[in-house]
């Protein structure tokens, strides 16, 4: 039995049960990203062979340089929720404003979802490990009224599911919907995710810090004093510079990974929405910590727009909370103590 080989739609429709209001909307839902994820797959795996590479000649609403793969990962993954039914709207990394999502045959849909279509996009062009974030909400608006900023304003405390999918040396997807956390990897010769990591935990601590240390002489004190501490150490540095890629490592080997403020970032760099609200939901769901440099804990940081950034520490819950004592002993601000 254990020997079966359980695949990604298999796994969701068993763990329907597990929600009093399950309807199979959400199953439907997380289906559909699953089949979103085999797309961009399938294009990220020829990036190297096709005229999709480079550098589109635009900027994301964050200001940043758009790769076309980015936009491509996005369209599908709008494509695919548009024709899922049960999403009313999307918010993405790469589009300025939320996208409302007409009913499908008249049925008012009740989600939300969030997304970084492609994080890591600097590493197409070298073959280096991307990756795709989601988050899904319920919406807070009516049924049948207009979706509204609100419905995305929410804390990471409402996320229903969060997942995300790196596309390194195989393709995984990782999800939770509040549970636990499992990880599936895609068997390219059946085109199916399978389950391969059941019931992720972070553990407690662990060897590795990833960090960019080239922006070192950028961080407040108390941000080099605990980098400091962490080489003194000899913990092992990685650094990718695709967050889900550096999570994915510290989820399964444990570590702590950190974006603080820089002088480019005083807010630091990553969203909020896109990217800091989903990872910090799998992290604790997996038994990890996510706070910000303040200390407040990320899930619990109200959103003011879509495209908010924040500063993030996340990782093994001992290493952030030895984090934790290194900026209350270094830091000349009083920081929110969570
Ligand atoms: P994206 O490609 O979606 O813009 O995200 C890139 C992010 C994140 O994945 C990574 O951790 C970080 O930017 C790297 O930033 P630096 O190059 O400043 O270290
Ligand atoms: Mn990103
Ligand atoms: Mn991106």
């Amino acid at each position: 039995m254990e020997n079966r080989i359980i695949t990604l739609d298999e796994f969701i429709i068993r763990k329907q049960k597990d929600f009093s209001y399950a309807t199979g909307e959400l199953t439907g839902l997380l289906r559909d990203i699953g089949v979103a994820a085999k797309i961009v797959n399938r294009e990220v795996n020829k990036a190297g062979l096709v005229n999709i590479l480079g550098t589109e000649e635009e900027s994301n609403s964050s200001g940043d340089t758009v790769q076309k793969l980015d936009m491509y990962a996005n369209q599908k993954l709008i494509d695919c929720l548009r024709n899922s039914g049960e999403c009313c709207a999307i918010a993405s990394e790469e589009n300025e404003d939320f996208v409302t999502i007409p009913p499908v045959e008249d049925k008012a849909a009740k989600y939300v979802v969030v997304f970084d279509p492609l994080d890591g996009s600097s590493n197409i062009d070298v073959n280096v490990s991307v990756g795709t974030i989601f988050g899904i909400y319920r919406r807070q608006s009516g049924d049948n009224d207009t979706v509204v900023l609100d419905d995305f304003l929410q804390k990471g405390t409402d996320l229903i599911a969060a997942g995300y999918v790196i596309y390194g040396t195989s393709t995984i997807l990782v999800y939770s919907t509040g549970n636990g956390v499992n990880g599936f990897t895609l068997d390219p010769s059946i085109g199916e995710f399978c389950l391969s990591h059941r019931d992720i935990k972070i553990p407690a601590s662990g060897g590795y810090y990833s960090v960019n240390q080239g922006y070192y002489l950028k961080f407040d004190l108390e941000m080099r004093r605990y980098i400091d501490y962490c080489s003194d150490s000899n913990l092992r540095l990685r650094y990718i510079g695709s967050m889900v890629s550096d999570i994915h490592r510290i989820l399964i080997q444990g570590g702590i990974f950190l974006y603080p403020n820089t002088r480019k970032y005083p807010k630091g760099k990553l969203r909020l929405l896109y990217e800091c609200n989903p990872l910090s939901f799998i992290m604790e769901q997996a038994g990890g910590k996510a706070i910000n440099t303040k200390l407040a804990r990320i899930l619990e940081m109200e959103p003011r727009e879509l495209h908010q950034r924040s500063t993030i520490v996340m990782g093994s819950p001992d290493m952030v909370d030895e984090m934790k004592e290194f900026v209350m002993r270094y830091s000349t601000e009083s920081p929110t103590i969570v």
